[in-house]
């Protein structure tokens, strides 16, 4: 079986999604690690009614991003962890994690990139009054939401949707979107 982490600091609904399509046989693979940087966040509570292993740690007792990277690093290769997928992880991953996993760190975000990029991207987009946004996941990179786009998929903005409309009609096409992304991912359907 594929194990693969999920980074998340919130709520944890695409963590969820992911364990979802792997219980119910969509996705072939075992997340073996949730990695989460907010100690308390709900995601933990998710990850724990799953069985699934939570690494929480609090960046402020590190020196550096790099020491919490090398110790990021050493336990996911102790459990073997060959891909990772940001969900809601609300940090700029590192040179240390990137060259670890080089190629194989993937996140999901709220808009179509390149368009909104970074914080409240849901946000962003309805105060543009853009009658189309969406949802992108892509490779990682040093950059804010800059990687090489693997999918992405398109939300409508009708007349009258409030910001909580828009909000949950993106988090339903992310959970459809983040495990066949990453089902393809695994199999080796998309290359880098
Ligand atoms: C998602 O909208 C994801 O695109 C963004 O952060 C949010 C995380 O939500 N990167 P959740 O914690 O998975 O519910």
């Amino acid at each position: 079986m594929r194990k693969i982490a999920v980074f998340a600091s919130g709520s944890g609904s695409n963590f969820e999604a992911i364990a979802a399509a792997i219980e119910n046989g969509q996705l072939e693979a075992e997340v073996a690690l949730v990695v989460c940087d907010r100690p308390g966040a709900k995601v933990e509570k998710r990850a724990e009614r799953y069985g699934i292993p939570v690494l929480s740690f609090n960046p402020k007792s590190y020196e550096s991003k790099a020491d919490f990277e090398t110790f990021l690093l050493q336990q996911l290769n102790e459990a073997g962890i060959e891909w990772i997928f940001l969900a809601g992880y609300m940090r700029l991953i590192g040179p240390t994690l990137l060259q670890g996993f080089e190629g194989r760190i993937v996140n999901i975000h709220p808009s179509l990139l390149p368009a909104f990029p970074g914080k409240d991207a849901i946000g962003q987009a309805f105060e543009a009054g853009v009658k189309i946004t969406g949802v992108t996941v892509h490779f990682v990179d040093e950059g804010m939401d800059t990687g090489q786009i693997i999918d992405q998929d398109s939300v409508r903005i009708y007349e009258g949707d409030t910001k909580e409309d828009l909000g949950r009609k993106i988090q339903a096409v992310e959970h459809l979107l983040y495990p066949a992304v990453i089902r393809s991912l695994l199999q080796e359907k998309i290359k880098r």
